[in-house]
């Protein structure tokens, strides 16, 4: 096995150790495409093997943006893409092992998060769309799927599912906050290490979803690169006062959400409400200063100890956005995740290998403290090679 350190990944690992290997596998709300991840947890600690990202074709995304609103024929279009999802997953994962020089006989299993295009706990279900059968069929390998059901199903969220692995992770001897900024952000509180305190967690509200949407409308780009377009503009007080009375972000967790609130049409309607229309450019700044405050309210609402702040995700790539977080977080030290060891677009999709070594264990994978579940619960469903 060829070792490949992906760049900011400075794990070091323990040559005694057999290899215990899982592919993760990640697409999030902000349907960019797939993060594919190979990790080693033989290793002490962790170590990752390879990283791939493959981005979705653009009919392939677009099919899975309307799939997130009713429309016709639904449920043929629904599980006709999912098979694309599958082919798309399975050739992230060739590329992965490719990369790796690993053999798929020598992967354990597969946690494939699948592509949610609704969430909507209060109706007792959330929905990824996946073809795991597909997936297990294409790679070879056992895949464990369907991590959020089992949550939703003990009265929980569902949602969000990674605070255990940041807790894994990230803890330290000071309160930490971790915020993971895709599509939808969420909220990570870790106390200090050995504290008897309970990880708080939730979905904080929106990521790049809104950004990304108003980039694709007006600059015909899927996102606004580096923040450059909302860099430039001004935010706008009317406009930044009326997104911030939505009610979601004012809500006690535990809470979740999606695109199923924070999307074009809800944008929309808040310009509406506006006297007076607003400069694109401006809405662009405004956009990214409200994403801002609301993981900064977020926080100060409920895990205000936190002296630092991680970020993850693809939002950690937007220096408007870091620029208007570090203001909005002060005097907290705010930092990429990459600053810890472990790059921003690895995190997400390395806690889905890990939550597929919890299945395997049997071991849970959700915290009732953060999707109010009725207990812990064993999340996934297996689909052996
Ligand atoms: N260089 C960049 N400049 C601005 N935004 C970026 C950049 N790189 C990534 N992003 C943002 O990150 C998003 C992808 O983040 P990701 O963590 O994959 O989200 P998700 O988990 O929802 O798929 C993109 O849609 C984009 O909004
Ligand atoms: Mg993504």
């Amino acid at each position: 096995m060829k070792p490949f350190l992906a760049p900011g990944f400075t794990f070091v690992s323990s040559p005694t150790l057999p290899p215990d290997l899982y592919v993760g596998l990640m697409s999030g709300t902000s349907m960019d495409g797939v993060d594919a991840v190979l990790v080693d947890f033989g290793a002490a600690p962790m170590r990752l093997l390879a990283h791939v990202h493959h981005a979705f074709a653009a009919e392939l995304r677009a099919e899975l943006l309307r799939l997130n609103a009713s429309g016709t024929d639904e449920l043929h279009r629904a599980a006709v893409v999912s098979q694309h999802l599958a082919r798309s997953y399975a050739s992230a994962v060739e590329d992965l092992l490719l990369h790796a020089d690993v053999d798929a006989a020598q992967v354990h299993a597969i946690g494939a998060h699948g592509q949610t295009v609704r969430h909507r706990p209060d109706a007792g279900y959330t929905l990824q769309l996946n073809a795991p059968a597909a997936l297990a069929e294409l790679t070879q390998i056992d895949v464990i799927a369907d991590f959020r059901s089992r949550d939703v199903a003990a009265g929980g969220q569902g949602a969000p599912l990674v605070p255990a692995f940041h807790a894994a992770l990230f803890a330290s001897n000071e309160p930490r906050a971790v915020v993971n900024i895709g599509g939808i952000s969420n909220l990570t509180g870790l106390p200090p290490r050995g504290s008897s305190d309970a990880v708080v967690g939730f979905d904080c509200g929106p990521g790049n979803v809104l950004m990304d949407a108003w980039a694709l409308e007006h600059l015909g780009e899927p996102i606004d690169r580096d923040g450059r377009w909302a860099a430039g503009g001004t935010v706008r007080q009317p406009l930044l006062d009326v997104l911030l009375a939505e009610p979601y972000l004012a809500l006690p967790p535990p809470k979740s959400t999606g695109r199923d609130l924070f999307n074009v049409a809800w944008l929309r309607q808040r310009l509406a409400l506006l006297g007076d229309a607003v400069d694109p450019h401006d809405v662009m700044a405004t956009l990214t200063r409200f994403t801002a405050m609301a993981i900064g309210r977020a926080i100060q609402a409920h895990f205000p100890q936190a002296t630092d702040v991680a970020l993850c995700g693809g939002g950690a790539r937007n220096p408007t956005l870091m620029k208007m977080l570090a203001e909005e977080l002060a005097p907290r030290a705010v930092c990429a995740s990459d600053d810890l060891g472990v790059a921003a677009e690895h995190v997400e999709a390395i806690a889905f290998a890990w939550l597929a070594r919890a299945f395997n264990a049997r071991r849970a994978g959700n915290l009732p403290s953060v999707t109010g579940a009725e207990g812990m619960r064993v999340l996934g469903a297996l689909y052996p090679a």
